[in-house]
């Protein structure tokens, strides 16, 4: 068997880390063994954003880059379907496996179905109900042309039976990015905070951060952050609320960069006080973060389901989510608080009170991945 594995931006990588690791358990005892290609669209190309993360996961390199790099949607779908399609062509795979909601993710089904190629999509079936977001409409084109849908929890699979799929086409899997955090939690364990700010520190490297007494922030969704309307006010609660009662330390990604320049705020975040600036993460140093965080204020999927397996009380910046099954009301750690100024400050009062408390979803268990290349073998 032929797999072509697909990733093109930062939350694919570890996703596609554990799957690799199986495939390659698989060859090692099997006289039959697979032969995978591993293609980086190249949508994420600074070395912090992508090659960190292959080095960290153990992934290995990609047989092929597409070279794709910035642009806007249709440039980047467009580009990454006439790279892909030479190499489908090329190559000849029996399965194209895709993984989450990037761009690369749409691109890279669509190309295979046109060419009569099964795709398999892991993470299938989340839905936001929200098609102002591009990775809502990723989503959809993806499980709608997929053979194979692996979905991480129960709501995920109901959302693809009232589309009507058939019932033959869906397996539930659990999450495969928990078999990264568990493959992971050991190494984060042994890293100290001060070694993770010297190492990343952008700012502000001296303000004085202590386990279970500091926030974290990450943003970089385009409803929070390409409006000045949007991102002054939240910058504006961030210096005058949080870091007026806790240390932020705030991994700030290159589109909130850009933007932060673009609007001449980034002068403002630069002299504000108790906020550590650091450049993107790596997946280690993030975890650690989010372990010891008393509280996450994040617009990222992945870190809402991080919080919830590591019990971190979650304000999710975002009116809806793909992921209710991290929600407080299904047992989860996250609640949504939008970008509304007031909403904010009455939900960071509350969490400021909050006690860690973990929770794992059904199948969210660190055996995913396996699960994912037995349905994939197990395909009729
Ligand atoms: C993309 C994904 C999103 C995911 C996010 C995680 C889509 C539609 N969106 O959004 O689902 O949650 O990644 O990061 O695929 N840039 C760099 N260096 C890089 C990568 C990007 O400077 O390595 C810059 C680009 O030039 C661009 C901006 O960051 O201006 C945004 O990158 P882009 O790939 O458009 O999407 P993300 O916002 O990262």
């Amino acid at each position: 068997m032929k797999i072509i594995s697909v990733v093109g931006a930062r939350p694919n990588f570890m996703k596609i880390a554990p799957f690799v690791g199986v495939i390659e358990e698989y060859n090692r005892l099997n006289s039959s063994p697979i032969s995978h290609i591993l293609v980086h669209t190249g949508q994420h190309y600074d070395d912090r954003m992508s090659r960190l993360f292959f080095e960290e996961l153990d992934i290995p390199e990609a047989d092929i880059n597409l070279g794709i790099g910035s642009g806007t949607h249709a440039e980047q779908v467009g580009y990454t379907m006439i790279e892909f399609e030479k190499v489908l062509l090329h190559e000849k795979p029996d399965w194209v496996i895709v993984v989450g909601d990037v761009n690369a993710t749409l691109a890279c089904s669509v190309t295979a179905k046109k060419l009569c190629i099964k795709c398999c999509h892991i993470e299938a079936g989340l839905r936001s109900g929200d098609l102002t977001m591009p990775e809502e409409i990723n989503r959809l084109v993806t499980d709608r042309l997929s053979d194979l849908l692996l979905t991480p929890d129960n709501l995920s699979e109901q959302n693809l039976k009232n589309e009507g799929v058939s019932d033959n086409k869906i397996i539930f899997v659990g999450n495969i990015m928990i078999d990264t955090l568990d493959a992971n939690i050991d190494k984060a364990t042994k890293l100290t905070l001060k070694e993770i700010i010297i190492k990343n520190a952008l700012y502000h490297s001296n303000i004085k951060i202590e386990d279970e007494k500091y926030a974290v922030i990450t943003l970089h969704r385009p409803s929070n952050v390409d409006n000045k309307s949007v991102l002054e006010p939240l910058l504006n609660f961030l210096i005058d609320d949080v870091c007026a009662q806790l240390p932020l330390i705030w991994p700030i990604h290159p589109r909130t960069a850009k933007q932060l320049e673009t609007f001449g705020l980034w002068e403002k975040v630069k002299q504000a006080k108790n906020l550590l600036l650091l450049h993107p993460l790596g997946y280690i140093d993030m975890l650690r973060l989010n372990m010891n965080a008393k509280i996450m204020l994040t617009d990222s999927g992945g870190l809402q389901e991080e919080c919830t397996v590591l019990g971190t009380p979650c304000l999710t910046m975002r009116w809806n989510t793909e992921r209710p099954v991290t929600l407080k009301e299904h047992g989860g750690a996250s609640v949504l608080v939008g970008n509304n100024i007031k909403l904010l400050q009455n939900e960071f009062k509350i969490a400021q009170n909050l006690i860690r408390k973990p929770c794992r979803p059904e199948l969210w268990d660190g055996k995913t991945a396996q699960r994912c290349l037995d349905a994939i073998l197990n395909y009729t």
